[in-house]
């Protein structure tokens, strides 16, 4: 067939570490406790905002700036960003790269993470700290879907670059990461366990 692909969406998907470090993963997981039980205007904040769940979004966006395991955390991302950066082909001239936010996210049963990008970022993430069995998958939607008008659905089955969202199943020691402006949701949360994860944007500054 005498077609190209062009103008492709890159997801990377990743374990962040060659080998699981089990006492890094406890210490993080046992900050994300720390954070949790101190901030009280995050609570306040996940009432209105984050139903059956707990993040830092809206109180404390800075932790890689503040603990020792999420400063460890991100010196390990940013390897992968910037293997994700080279293989898109980014130009960083005189810039580099920077992490700009990182928050946590605890999702027990039924909280959900609507859809949305992250503005004013060039690469975004999330690093699974821990995924419970039921613990949702993180799903992704075609960036043109408001420009399909009239176009028909596309097959069941249709080639991999033809679908029009994919959803990636998540688990605990991964790290996956998207340029910021794609469009991505998490669903209900399910089953017992709470699903944990660190989250951030990068800017190139
Ligand atoms: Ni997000």
């Amino acid at each position: 067939m005498p077609t190209r692909r062009w103008f492709p969406t890159l997801i990377y998907d990743a374990p962040l570490l060659p080998r699981a470090d089990g006492a890094f993963v406890r210490a993080l997981l046992e900050d994300c406790g720390k954070i949790r039980a101190h901030d009280k205007a995050g609570a306040r904040w996940c009432k209105q905002n984050y139903p059956a769940g707990y993040t830092s979004y809206g109180s404390m966006t800075n932790l890689h700036r503040t603990f020792s395991t999420f400063i460890d955390l991100e010196k390990q991302i940013r390897r992968h960003v910037m293997r994700f950066a080279r293989r898109l082909d980014m130009d960083l001239g005189q810039g580099r790269l920077a992490m700009t936010d990182c928050w946590v996210n605890m999702m027990s049963r039924h909280a959900v993470h609507a859809l949305h990008l992250h503005p004013l970022s060039v690469i975004s993430g999330t690093y699974y700290v821990s995924t419970p069995p039921g613990s949702s998958r993180i799903r992704f939607e075609d960036p043109r879907l408001d420009k399909f008008m009239g176009a028909p659905p596309k097959r069941t089955g249709a080639r991999d670059e033809n679908r029009q969202q994919v959803a990636y199943d998540v688990e605990a020691g991964k790290v996956i990461l998207f340029e910021s402006w794609l469009r991505h949701e998490v669903a209900a949360q399910r089953g017992a366990g709470q699903r944990v994860s660190i989250s951030f944007n990068y800017d190139w500054r």
